[in-house]
């Protein structure tokens, strides 16, 4: 049967950007019999044996309780299970001083669907017919912004400024304010915090400038904390996670080990959370209890932000080490690779600066050796104009063993040198 879709259908039955590739990747993996593959490539978060012994506890405890018929067998409130709210009010009103009440709070199934509700409620079309953009101040960012518009003229992306350490190998991207602009046709702001895909940190100035500039507006600013502090804390710099006036921090706890039990937090406002409630109203009634109760445990006993200290971080920020120790060893100098400086997430990031080949080109030949990466073409949603350095970087997952990181490094190597040795003669 062939179904006749319309604008919309159309649109959301297509696969967009890391997802496309991912089949692709399936599908190497399911055909390639025989041979081994390193694959490079996951964003599903590994399995630690004390998180996933967290989870367990927390479940038996949930098993265990009178409340497991209400959690379970019932439906709840829209805004979210009252338990985890009042969880996470109390924890980062200590935390981080805070005065939230439980109206500036709202649980959804997983943070993908709130960037769904948030990119809709305030971008697309207004009433009167005006376009209102969804602005990304800084490119490459997380693939999925890029199918979370009804309207996908409404996304709109900045290219950044590069700061570049040629002699150690390293660069930096940084939203560049000479271009930004928020004006009556912006919708909201959005950017991942630690960044997926490059592992970027936004400074608290930049965050700022970037929440200031959209407040003459009155613009929301959704800041996407999916690897940030205090669960998963998944930053290897320092950062401050900002909250009020037009700041929407929006959580996840997906890599915090949850990832099957989709949770998403959004905190802010109680009028922008008022909007993105009534949204999950009518698309859900609302998420599902059984995650939100263990969540509810795991956060108010204070054991998720410590497991995300003590165990998340520091396992995600070794990979990222044996990453750039392995790509010192084997990388040739006079090559101009550059890796992203660590500051978060669970990915490298690499731009091989004038590449002689397309970044799925390199994908396809890195298949050859047993490796899979994501090329980076695909992490530039929104990002309309041409710029060569999107076909010229490649996405290194860190949820592989160390040493199959290192031969992954070692052959990327090889593959580059073979690359880029016709233009040394
Ligand atoms: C930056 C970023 N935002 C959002 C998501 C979606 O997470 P969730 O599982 O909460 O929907 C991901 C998932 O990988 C991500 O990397």
């Amino acid at each position: 049967m062939e179904p006749a879709l319309t604008k919309i259908g159309d649109r959301m039955s297509n696969l967009t950007g890391v997802r496309a590739i991912m089949k692709d990747i399936k599908e190497t993996l399911q055909t390639g019999k025989g041979q081994h593959y390193i694959n490079l490539s996951p964003g599903n978060p590994v399995i630690l044996e004390p998180v996933e012994q967290l989870w367990r506890k927390y479940t038996k405890e949930l098993l265990d309780s009178s409340d497991y018929g209400q959690v379970v067998c019932r439906y709840g409130d829209s805004q979210g299970y009252e338990p985890l709210i009042e969880a996470i009010k109390t924890d980062f009103n200590r935390r981080y001083g805070l005065n939230l009440t439980e109206r500036n709070i709202l649980i959804t199934p997983g943070s993908q669907n709130l960037y769904f509700y948030a990119a809709n409620a305030f971008g697309g079309y207004s009433s009167a017919g005006q376009l209102k953009r969804i602005v990304l101040p800084l490119s490459p960012e997380y693939t999925g912004y890029g199918g979370l518009t009804l309207a996908p003229e409404a996304l709109f992306a900045y290219k950044p400024t590069l700061e570049i350490d040629e002699a150690n190998h390293r660069f930096k991207y940084r939203p560049d304010f000479s271009q930004f602009k928020i004006d009556e046709s912006t919708g909201c702001v959005m950017f991942s915090r630690p960044c997926n895909p490059t592992g970027n940190v936004l400074t608290d100035e930049e965050v700022k400038k970037i929440a200031d500039l959209a407040s003459e507006h009155d613009v929301p600013v959704i800041i996407d904390s999916a690897y940030a502090p205090p669960f998963p804390a998944l930053n290897f710099t320092d950062m401050q996670p900002l909250f009020g006036g037009n700041i929407l921090h929006c959580l996840s706890l997906s890599k915090a080990g949850l990832p099957g039990e989709r949770i998403g937090v959004a905190i802010g406002d109680e009028a922008l959370v008022g909007v993105l409630e009534s949204f999950q109203t009518n698309m859900c009634i609302h998420s599902a209890r059984y995650g939100q109760a263990i969540a509810a445990k795991a956060i108010a006993s204070g054991e998720l932000a410590d497991i995300a200290e003590q165990v998340i971080r520091p396992y995600y920020q070794n990979k990222f080490t044996v990453v750039e120790s392995s790509l010192q060893e084997y990388m040739p100098q006079d090559i101009p690779w550059l890796l992203h400086r660590g500051e978060g997430a669970i990915f490298a990031w690499m731009w091989f600066q004038d590449l002689p080949i397309t970044d799925w080109e390199l994908y396809q030949q890195l298949k050859q050796v047993g490796i899979i990466v994501v090329p980076g073409s695909t992490f530039f949603p929104g990002l309309q104009e041409e710029w060569a350095h999107k076909h010229q970087c490649i996405r290194i997952s860190l949820t592989a063993e160390d040493p199959e990181i290192v031969t992954g490094m070692q052959r990327l190597a090889q593959v580059i040198s073979k690359i880029y040795q016709p233009l040394a003669v």
